[in-house]
């Protein structure tokens, strides 16, 4: 009944003070919330605005210190490319396909140090990615002997690569490199032989 005395209450006052009766009065509060609340999205209220680009910042701080343009290295041999591998955070995160080596820079969550393909920086990774492997005898830029599915994985990866990051430089072959390519054993069963013919075409 309380209830009921004060809805009687608060219509009488609305009456009173705004000549509306209530249902008009109602309906007119909520057309205005419905407006305020339209306007303040496509406007975007002040605070949140800056709520959000105060919590973006946050993120770009915390998670990537911002990316120094990625810097031509020319021709390295793959010992020298292992210097690449993000642990030193001053050094840009490299990883090379076919001999082509890239700025990963920007995947540092993916490469660097205590991601899920740390492995691969610093490295020539063709073999790997081709056969999908994470073994330690992957690891190399040597493509000898793979089978065509292999060639087409590592092929897809090759073009990811390419249109996601830039290319910064290439493997210096070593006269290991050449000389492993040159056994007889090595060229009979290798169709599309190591990375050093691989190269040859581009
Ligand atoms: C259970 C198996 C796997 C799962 C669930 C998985 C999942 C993923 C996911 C979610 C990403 C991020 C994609 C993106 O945001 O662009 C990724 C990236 C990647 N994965 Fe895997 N992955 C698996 C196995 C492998 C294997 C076997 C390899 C190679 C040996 C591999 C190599 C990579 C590489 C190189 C990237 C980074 C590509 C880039 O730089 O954009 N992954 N993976």
């Amino acid at each position: 009944m309380e209830v009921q005395q004060i809805w009687e209450t608060v219509k009488e006052a609305i009456v009173a003070y705004t000549g509306l009766a209530p249902a008009t009065f109602f309906t007119l509060v909520a057309l205005l919330f419905a407006v305020y609340y339209v306007v303040s999205v496509m406007f975007g209220s002040p605070a949140y605005e800056d709520y959000r680009r105060h919590g973006e910042r946050d993120m770009e701080e915390e998670q990537m210190p911002p990316l120094k343009p990625p810097v031509q290295i020319g021709e390295v041999t793959e010992e020298e490319l292992k210097a690449y591998d993000g642990t030193d955070p001053e050094k840009p995160l490299l990883m090379a396909i076919k001999g082509q080596i890239y700025d990963v820079s920007q995947s540092r969550m993916f490469y660097g140090p205590g991601g899920p393909y740390a492995l691969f920086a610093g490295k020539d990774a063709s073999r790997a990615l081709a056969k999908m492997s994470f073994e330690d005898k992957d690891l190399t830029g040597d493509i000898s002997g793979l089978g065509p599915f292999e060639i087409e994985a590592l092929q897809d990866w090759e073009y990811k690569f390419m249109t996601k990051y830039v290319k910064v430089g290439t493997i210096k072959q070593t006269a290991r490199d050449l000389d492993v390519d040159s056994k007889p054993t090595e060229a009979a069963h290798s169709e599309t032989p190591s990375h050093v013919d691989a190269h040859k075409d581009e």
